[in-house]
Order: structure tokens, then sequence, then C-alpha cells
């Protein structure tokens, strides 16, 4: 099958935050390509920039050196309003802390990045994903009535609404259990594989990134292939 997934390039990457006085260098020199409708594990230690860089691979951020093309788009020569529509109609982003809006429900929370929200196959395959994560009786339910595990299943079911072909999804199975998590990563596997998507996964789970094409780490702010 044709990969419809974008090339994800990385030149020398750039990014430091400021606290005060100081800045904090996350990325230095991050270099990096992954193909068409590749699977990448991102490990690294806890405040290596994991986080950042997937940040940075959706748009969301902009890095202070250095290019990252996306489908050969440099996101940097996007207006701000092309990069959200580019992460709108190609990028599903599984946050790390789930991110979803505490004042609408699952299923809204859910419909929310689709255009015609009010529709019916929109509301149709929003019901179809949460079966598939185990949640089909929670979609009237609140966020905060939830589990971090049930968060968690709700931020990839809607990561996915939007059928993307760019993955991005920070520790995707880090609240999950053992048999939870091995459902949800076969999900993704058959959603990625599905629709021939790129794959960015930041995990600790080595028995994850074990399963993807290849593993990337962050190590002292630069890219390593392992
Ligand atoms: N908005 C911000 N402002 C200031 N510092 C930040 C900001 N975001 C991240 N950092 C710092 O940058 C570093 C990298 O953060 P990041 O969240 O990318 O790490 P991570 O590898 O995802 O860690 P974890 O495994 O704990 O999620 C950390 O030291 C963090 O404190
Ligand atoms: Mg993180």
């Amino acid at each position: 099958m044709n990969p419809k997934g974008p090339s994800i390039e990385l030149i020398d990457v750039d990014k430091s935050y400021r606290e005060g006085e100081r800045t904090h260098a996350v990325l230095r020199g991050a270099s990096a390509v992954v193909r068409a409708g590749e699977r990448v594990a991102i490990l690294g230690p806890s405040g290596s920039g994991k986080s950042t860089l997937l940040n940075l691979v959706s748009g969301i951020d902009l890095p202070d050196s250095g290019t990252i093309r996306v489908g050969g788009r440099d996101l940097a020569t996007l207006s701000e309003r092309d990069r959200t529509l580019f992460r709108r109609s190609h990028v599903g982003f599984v946050f790390q802390f789930f991110n979803l809006l505490p004042t609408l429900t699952v299923l809204e929370n859910l419909l929310l990045p689709l255009e015609l929200t009010g529709s019916e196959r929109g509301r149709e395959r929003a019901l179809a994903l949460l079966a598939s994560v185990g949640l089909e009786d929670r979609a009237a339910a609140f966020p905060d009535r939830l589990s971090g595990g049930e968060q968690q299943r709700v931020a990839i079911a809607r990561a996915l609404i939007h059928g993307p072909d760019l993955l991005l999804a920070d520790e995707p199975t880090g609240n999950l259990d053992q048999d939870t998590g091995e459902r949800v990563v076969e999900l993704l596997e058959a959603l990625v594989r599905d629709a021939g998507a790129t794959l960015m996964v930041v995990t600790h789970s080595r028995e994850l990134a074990g399963r993807m094409d290849r593993i990337l780490t962050v190590d002292h702010g630069k890219l390593v292939e392992v």
C-alpha cells in the first residue's frame, strides 16, 4: 500500500524555554528524517524534550532555529492560520495530559475536531470509535467523571475522529493497564495501517517501542537512532 502519511524532516532544530532570566535549552541541533507512513517510537528520560518535539512537529509550537518539514511543507513558512488548518486536516494528537474540554461531554469532545459536528455520520463514527476503546456507554459523561485511563482512551478516540494521516501520540498507554493498553495499541496500529498514516509515539514502554519500525531517543537535545 502507498503510504498517505507525510514524511517528517527535522534539520538542526533548536528549542529553548525562557524561565525568568535563564533560558533552558531543550532541543539542541535535533535532526531526523521519518519516511512517509513510517512508525517511530520516541524514547528519552523525563524532561528530555519528547513532548516539546511533538508540539513542534504538529506546528503547535515553532523552533527557535532549524527547519521542520512535514510532507515537504516548512511549518515556519505557514501562517498561524494555515498551521491550524494543516493540523485540522492532517494531524491527530493524543496529548500527554489529554486536554479534554471539561464543559463538553465525551461525545461532544470527540465531535469537536469535525467540521460538521452535527452530522449523523460524525456521530456514528464517534460512537464507533468510543466502542473500539471500550467506552460506548460513557458518551454522555463529562471528562471529570472518568478515570485517568478512561480519559486517555477518549483522547485517543478524539485524535482519530477526523482520519488524520499523521498521528502524534504522547504516552498513549501511560495510564492504562496491560490488557487495555494492548487493545489501544492494536487499535492505533490498525488505524495507522489502514490510513497509511505516519506515527510518532512517545512512550516509556519498551514493548510498544519494539513494535514500531524505528526508535529515536532524545539525548541531550539531539535525536539519536537506537
Ligand atoms: N512552556 C514551557 N516553559 C518552560 N519550560 C518548559 C515548557 N515546556 C517544557 N518545558 C521544559 O522543557 C523540558 C522538556 O519538557 P518536555 O515536556 O518536552 O519533556 P518530556 O521529555 O516530554 O518529559 P516527560 O517524560 O516528563 O513528559 C523540561 O525541563 C520542561 O520543564
Ligand atoms: Mg512529555
